[in-house]
């Protein structure tokens, strides 16, 4: 029988994630049963989201000691036993870090017409459609608004300033240091990039922001949540998308100022995950598309290659090493 490499959780993190958590492993290619197909892995995405199923349930059940890690991405389906899917289609969802895996047909999605893989992972994907969705459909942004963006280097953080600035708002994003915010200058051509490790961060946000912020679009929660909301307007909506500051450790860090500035302020914050808005899929993906074609929309991607990167993808992103969408080639 043909061997799978997988890459297995074999210890749940205590505080940063680190390799040794991780493990590879040979297993049996396991035959799709009725309804199922056998799917060869090409391309992993690595989201912060993945770090946080290892801390408990989430939208989906936690990941537990023994599982195969896994991950959305997109692969070929090599074998079917459903009617809905053939041989050489391609298909995206949730996969696993391995090099083959077999899945229900149902929870796959396949990609059809023109595409070029990358893009179904980066604006066509979960990163496009979450910064569409939370600035369009949650924060329900109007040009010449102010919006800040969180991770503003990062995956979902470059979409959302980017469609914020075609959008015709003032957009400023954040990030760790000044060299990635020189990047999100240059790179996404938004009004400034504050780094929020700087000294006088505060300080910083209110002279860029005078006029105070409509829209934060938080990727990061905690401390910088609690900053940002006293530079928000009356009325601000902030966008509660993810709370990566929170993944990597084993202590939580609550903005001190919930609920008071919030009342205060009259402030509205909304979450949402990016599966609620499967229904205004369709226009976004137009939407999008139609940015990304006439070159207002940009993709930038952190690259790997073999499914063996896969822990340093994730540990390195955890860490602010990437600029863009993190993707793993197999
Ligand atoms: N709601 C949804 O449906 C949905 C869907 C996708 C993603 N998300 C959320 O979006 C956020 C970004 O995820 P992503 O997968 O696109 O990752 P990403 O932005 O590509 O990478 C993560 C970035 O987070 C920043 N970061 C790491 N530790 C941090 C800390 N302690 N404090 C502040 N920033 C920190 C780093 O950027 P800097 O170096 O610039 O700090 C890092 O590059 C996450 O919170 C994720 O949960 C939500």
């Amino acid at each position: 029988m043909k061997k799978n490499k997988v890459i297995i959780l074999k210890d749940l993190p205590k505080f940063a994630l680190n390799s040794a958590c991780f493990t590879t492993a040979d297993r049996p290619v396991k035959e799709p049963m009725l309804g199922e197909v056998l799917i060869k892995v090409k391309l992993i995405s690595i989201d912060a989201a993945n770090r946080a199923w290892l801390n408990g349930q989430t939208y989906r059940p936690a990941v537990s000691v023994g599982d195969i890690m896994p991950a959305y991405g997109i692969g070929e389906v090599v074998k079917s036993r459903s009617k809905n899917l053939n041989k050489g289609d391609l298909v995206s969802g949730e996969l696993e870090w391995s090099e083959y895996t077999t899945k229900p047909a149902s929870f796959l999605k396949k990609a059809d017409g023109n595409y070029n893989l990358t893009d179904l992972l980066t604006y066509k994907g979960i990163a496009g459609l979450t910064a569409y969705h939370g600035l369009l459909n949650i924060a329900k942004i109007e040009p010449k608004e102010t919006v800040l963006v969180s991770t503003a280097a990062g995956s979902v953080g470059i979409f959302a300033c980017q469609i914020a600035r075609i959008l015709g708002c003032k957009v400023i994003g954040l990030s760790s240091s000044d060299e990635k915010c020189d990047w999100v200058e240059k790179n996404l051509g938004i009004n400034k990039c504050i780094n929020y490790k700087g000294e006088n961060f505060s300080k910083t946000l209110k002279e860029i922001c005078p006029e105070g912020i409509d829209v934060y679009f938080d990727n990061v929660g905690g401390n910088l949540l609690e900053q940002t909301l006293y530079r928000m307007r009356l009325k601000g909506r902030v966008v509660c998308c993810g709370v990566i500051s929170q993944y990597d450790q084993d202590t939580t860090t609550s903005p001190k100022n919930i609920p008071g500035v919030i009342v205060t302020k009259r402030l509205k914050l909304e979450g949402f995950i990016v599966m609620d808005f499967q229904k205004e899929n369709f226009k976004a993906l137009e939407d999008l598309s139609k940015w990304f074609e006439a070159g207002q929309l940009k993709v930038f991607t952190e690259e790997y290659k073999g499914l063996d990167s896969a822990p340093l993808a994730l540990i390195n992103l955890l860490k602010g090493k990437n600029l863009g969408k993190t993707i793993i080639k197999i």
